[in-house]
């Protein structure tokens, strides 16, 4: 039947929707988290995680184990761009493995490399934050070394307006979090991966 509908699918809407068929069919049980610091990608992940009896995973964690230091040393010692192949290294080690969700670092959409490794781990759920309810939660703490400026409501902007393609290409599925408690969002990511994962081939 399937084989019918992307026939079907090819001629009539062309290779697009073909693959997003493919994707949805292939796409492996894990989840991940993308979005903006502060969009509440760690809190959710681990919440969806003790939900779903998956492991929880955060992919600043790994690399600040990988190397021994903190994500701010990183920066000072090494660098933004040390940092980024650090963050890529990462995802490669978790490609082939089921049963995670996964939080990642809010600049992790940056390459297109990173953006098709994503894809190919599992569906990716973008958790959509406005300015001020980031401003707010990434207040709370100093582990942040791009918001370390004279005005972080003026860099968030502008990492904002920067980032939101890629945020927006790299998802299977935007969640608009603000307004929205850790429970109510972590229901309706739960639900739609249920959907996804019962509905594969
Ligand atoms: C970064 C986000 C941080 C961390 C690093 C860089 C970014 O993770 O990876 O400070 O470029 O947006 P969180 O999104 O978990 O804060």
């Amino acid at each position: 039947m399937l084989h019918v509908v992307r026939f079907v699918a090819r001629f009539v809407y062309g290779a697009k929707l073909v693959e997003m068929i493919e994707h949805f069919r292939h796409t492996p049980m894990n989840i991940l988290l993308i979005g903006f610091m502060g969009s509440g990608k760690t809190t959710i992940a681990n919440r969806l995680a003790n939900n779903l009896g998956f492991e929880f995973i955060d992919t600043d964690e790994l690399i600040e184990k990988n190397a021994s230091k903190s994500i701010n040393e990183i920066f000072t010692d090494e660098g933004e761009s040390e940092f980024r192949k650090l963050e890529s290294q990462v995802l490669g080690e978790l490609e082939g493995r089921e049963r995670m969700v996964i939080a990642t670092g809010g600049g992790i959409v940056s390459s297109d490399d990173n953006i098709e490794r994503l894809r190919k781990i599992g569906i990716v759920f973008w958790l959509d934050a406005g300015v001020d309810s980031i401003l707010e939660r990434v207040s709370r703490n100093s582990d942040r070394p791009l918001l370390k400026t004279n005005d972080p409501r003026k860099t968030i902007l502008a990492l904002l307006d920067q980032r939101h393609k890629n945020y927006s290409e790299c998802s299977d599925e935007r969640m608009p979090t603000d307004g929205l408690s850790i429970e109510e969002v972590s229901f309706g990511i739960s639900e739609t991966a249920r959907l996804w994962f019962a509905k594969r081939g």
